[in-house]
């Protein structure tokens, strides 16, 4: 690709709060050239994800921090355009950390981290991001390793218009769960429950909303399936039954600003609550398995999806604080 420029998103400063114009800035540099055992990827669609923020914080996580200067950590969809590697070939599209940038070099080392796209009758490629992707296997792992859910127990979902949160609820459902969901808008909660079938949803931007948390959940809750922290965690444990199961998939609350709310942690030894942290590398060996179930209740339309789609890499810094506002529904994207 002679003369063409990437153009990529760079970590400049540590932010504190969202996403300022200061923290990420937009360069450019010369599309690389590909030696033995590279290829080099278009990139296609970015997957944004809460855990940017993390990653731009210097702070003790499961992945080492973006150093200041670094392209941004992302995951993304790309399609080969050449390659003098031997397990990719023009036109192959594979996933993995792309980077927040329009092309990625991809080297003999860092091939272990993309994977390529499977080409499966009526699922779209950007599922891989989202439902059949991180936040499914997320939604999976989390849901029948931690939470255990056994039919008829009563099973709580934060963010749960959410990439991740969507997907844990019908789960939930499948296995014959009630499930109530917690989001931040009317429509959302209109969806969860009319189109996903979850049993209720609650919207806590609504002053009731706890009242309406208690009356959604008449027998107590057994499974919590946290996203979220802070106030809503709080409301949550409040009603968790004896020998409840509390799914710590994130603290979405807490990546920007202080978290108060582990002052109810109380609860997690009052009532012998089972409280796992979990993150999701830890279940890579039965990725697998796990992709062939989502893909089929996919198919068979027990599980759908939302994506929110935005157009362009200038977008990137906008779409990551569009997490902490809630104005994404269901998976959040770039298509560039
Ligand atoms: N453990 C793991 O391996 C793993 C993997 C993937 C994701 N996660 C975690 O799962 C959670 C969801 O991630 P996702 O990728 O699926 O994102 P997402 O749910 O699609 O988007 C984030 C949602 O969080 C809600 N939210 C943001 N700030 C909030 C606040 N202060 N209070 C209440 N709700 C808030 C917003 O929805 P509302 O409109 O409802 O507010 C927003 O749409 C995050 O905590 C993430 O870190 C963990």
């Amino acid at each position: 690709m002679p003369n063409a420029t990437n153009r990529q998103w760079k970590l400049a400063a540590r932010p504190t709060g969202l996403i300022t114009p200061d923290v990420l800035q937009l360069t450019e540099s010369p599309v690389p050239t590909i030696n033995d055992g590279q290829a080099l990827a278009r990139v296609k669609f970015l997957s944004i994800d809460p855990t940017m923020r993390v990653w731009m914080a210097d702070i003790p996580q499961y992945m080492p921090p973006v150093q200041l200067g670094e392209v941004m950590r992302a995951f993304g969809l790309a399609e080969i355009l050449e390659s003098r590697h031997p397990d990719y070939k023009k036109g192959d599209k594979v996933m993995g950390l792309t980077g927040l940038q329009e092309f990625a070099l991809i080297t003999g080392k860092e091939s272990r981290a993309f994977q390529k796209l499977p080409s499966i009758p009526f699922l779209s490629d950007t599922n891989f991001l989202g439902t059949l992707g991180i936040n499914g296997l997320t939604a999976y792992f989390g849901l029948l390793e931690i939470g255990k859910p056994q039919a008829g127990e009563t099973l709580v979902v934060s963010a749960a218009a959410g990439a991740t949160g969507s997907i844990a609820g019908q789960i939930g459902k499948i296995h014959g769960c009630r499930v109530v969901g917690i989001a931040g808008s009317d429509e959302k909660c209109k969806w969860i429950t009319d189109d996903l079938g979850f049993d209720a949803a609650i919207n806590y931007k609504l002053p009731d909303w706890k009242e309406k948390l208690v009356a959604a959940t008449p027998n107590g809750v057994d499974i919590n399936f946290e996203n979220v922290g802070g106030p809503i965690m709080q409301a949550v444990l409040d009603r968790m039954n004896l020998h409840g199961r509390v799914v710590l998939c994130g603290l979405i609350s807490g990546y920007t600003r202080q978290d108060p709310a582990l002052a109810s942690f109380g609860q997690v030894l009052i009532k012998r609550l089972r409280v796992e942290g979990f993150i999701i590398l830890d279940y890579t060996s039965k990725f697998m398995d796990a992709g062939q179930q989502l893909g089929m209740w996919k198919m068979m339309g027990k599980l759908k999806d939302k994506q929110t789609i935005l157009k362009g890499l200038d977008k990137a810094p906008e779409a990551i604080n569009m997490l902490f506002d809630g104005s994404n529904i269901g998976k959040l994207l770039i298509e560039l």
